[in-house]
């Protein structure tokens, strides 16, 4: 855990807002999940843009509730901005590469994946799953046109 403080005082002095600062960060938010991921699972091999892509277009329905994925609020491509499946707000696209916004903050992050985690899969998202979704969102940098 030690080092793992070592990795937050160095993401928080990355808080400037700036693409390149949020991508940065976004980074370092990769490697501080790989390490609880292989702390949790000495076999685990490391965060993949296919399983982070599979895990946000993955549809769960939960109880009665409707069938939902990530994407049904982020939209498929996570650099176009999102829209609220219940209040129909806009929601600020998720990629760091376009939001400088994004990925700032671990504390939001960490908040973040816990509320929406329990809201669509009924349970806190592994760490594996959170260092694979960010390295998908990474690679996602170009808004398509809105239908
Ligand atoms: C019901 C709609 C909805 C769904 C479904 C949803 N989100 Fe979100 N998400 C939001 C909204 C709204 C925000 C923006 C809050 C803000 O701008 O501060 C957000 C922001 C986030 C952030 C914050 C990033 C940052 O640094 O600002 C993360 C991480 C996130 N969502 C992860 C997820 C994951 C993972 C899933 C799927 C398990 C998911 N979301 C599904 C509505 C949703």
């Amino acid at each position: 855990m030690k080092q793992t403080s070592i990795l937050l005082a160095a993401l928080l002095s990355f808080a400037a807002f700036s693409a390149q600062a949020s991508v940065s960060n976004a980074e370092t938010m990769i490697m501080i999940y790989s390490k609880q991921a292989k702390q949790a699972n000495p076999d685990y091999t490391g965060p993949t843009v296919a399983d982070g892509k599979a895990f946000f277009n993955r549809k769960i329905k939960l109880g009665k509730g409707k069938e939902t994925a990530c994407a049904s609020c982020h939209t498929a491509n996570p650099a176009n901005s999102g829209k609220h499946i219940v209040t129909g707000k806009a929601i600020k696209p998720l990629s760091p590469a376009v939001n400088p916004k994004r990925f700032a903050d671990f504390e939001k992050v960490e908040a973040k994946f816990t509320q929406h985690c329990n809201d669509i899969i009924g349970s806190d998202c592994t760490a594996a799953e959170k260092a694979s979704y960010i390295t998908y969102l990474l690679t996602e940098q170009t808004p398509s046109i809105k239908k």
